[in-house]
Order: structure tokens, then C-alpha cells, then sequence
């Protein structure tokens, strides 16, 4: 029974998941790092929302509720940590569904619909991809290995991509 059930570590561990293209070890190192994550989501939403206007700073702009207010009273406005608020629990979803395509896929296209029919760009999810890996490596620090990079690279790029699977090309 011990063999037969390292048999089975052994393969799902190595062969990637088609939804995703995870490893189910990569799967349970984007869940543990986000069970961290998550306990916290408006720190760690602030803090990725925060960083994505720094580096785009026209895009608070599309936002409604706190588009005029100065960026350095923003992490105290309670309209953005609301927003910052939903903006992780639909990426708890996301990584709660990697183990259902189908819930996975309609999660995804939820959100993409959603974006897209308010004119927001594949483009403008993988720049907020790129802030995201660098919070992540900022909070983790040298927990943050190249392991754990490639695990959550991955399953933005397939968040990212699902997300707009379904809507014309933009
Ligand atoms: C991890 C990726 C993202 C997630 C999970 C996410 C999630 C959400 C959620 C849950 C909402 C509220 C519900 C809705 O109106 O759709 C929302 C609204 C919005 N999102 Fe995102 N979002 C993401 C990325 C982006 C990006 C890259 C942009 C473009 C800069 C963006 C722009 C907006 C805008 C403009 C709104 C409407 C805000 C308002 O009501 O004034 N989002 N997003």
C-alpha cells in the first residue's frame, strides 16, 4: 500500500493539471501561500492595489469611488479597501476552484465579462500580474523561492488568460 501510494504522489505531482497547467504540488503551494495571504485581504489588497496605481497611475482613474483622492490617503479610504477587499476575495474563488474546471472556467469568465464589457484589457491584467508576483516576493521574502514562483506565475497566466478566453480580442 506505501508503494502504490507514492505511485500515486509520484504522477500527480509531476503531471500538469490541463485546467491550469499546475502540478497538483504547484496547486498546494499557490493554496498554502494564499491561506496566508488571505487571512489578511486588505493589508495584502492594499498593498497590491497601491503598487499597481504606482505603476500605472492612470488607471486609478477608471475607477469611480476614489478616483481624485491622492494616492497617499488611499490605503485609509474605506471606499478602496472595500474595492481592495473584493478584488481578493474573487482571487480566493479563483484558487478555490482550481480543483472544478467547470466552476473554474465560470468563475473566470464572470470576471473577464465583467472587465471587458467595462473596457479593461488582457494587457492591463498581466501588468496587475506583474505587481502581484512582486508583492508576493516582498511578503514572503526568501520564502518566495523560484518553486514558488513558478507555481503562482503560472496560475495567473492561466487566471489571466482564462479570463478572456471568452471575450473578442482586446
Ligand atoms: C486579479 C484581477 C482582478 C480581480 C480579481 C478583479 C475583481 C474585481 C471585482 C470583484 C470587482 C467588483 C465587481 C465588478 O464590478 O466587476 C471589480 C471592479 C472593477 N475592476 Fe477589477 N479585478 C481585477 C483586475 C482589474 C484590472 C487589471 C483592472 C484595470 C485596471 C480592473 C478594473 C476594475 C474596475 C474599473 C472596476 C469597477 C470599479 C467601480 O465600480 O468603480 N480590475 N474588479
Amino acid at each position: 500500500m506505501g508503494s502504490s501510494t507514492s505511485i500515486l504522489w509520484g504522477s500527480e505531482s509531476t503531471a500538469p493539471d490541463p485546467a491550469t497547467g499546475l502540478t497538483a504540488r504547484q496547486k498546494k503551494i499557490v493554496q498554502s501561500t494564499w491561506a496566508v495571504v488571505r487571512k489578511d485581504p486588505i493589508v495584502n489588497g492594499v498593498a497590491i492595489m497601491i503598487a499597481y496605481f504606482k505603476e500605472h497611475p492612470d488607471y486609478q482613474k477608471l475607477f469611480s469611488g476614489f478616483k481624485d483622492v491622492p494616492l497617499e490617503e488611499l490605503p485609509g479610504n474605506k471606499r478602496f479597501q472595500a474595492h481592495c477587499q473584493s478584488i481578493m476575495s474573487a482571487l480566493s474563488n479563483v484558487i478555490d476552484a482550481m480543483g472544478d474546471p467547470s466552476l473554474l472556467e465560470a468563475t473566470l469568465g464572470a470576471i473577464g465579462e465583467r472587465h471587458h464589457r467595462r473596457g479593461q484589457t488582457k494587457k492591463q491584467f498581466f501588468e496587475l500580474k506583474d505587481v502581484v508576483m512582486e508583492v508576493l516576493k516582498q511578503k514572503f521574502g526568501s520564502k518566495f523561492t523560484a518553486e514558488v514562483e513558478e507555481a503562482w506565475s503560472k496560475i495567473l497566466d492561466a487566471a489571466f488568460t482564462g479570463m478572456f478566453s471568452a471575450v473578442p480580442a482586446v
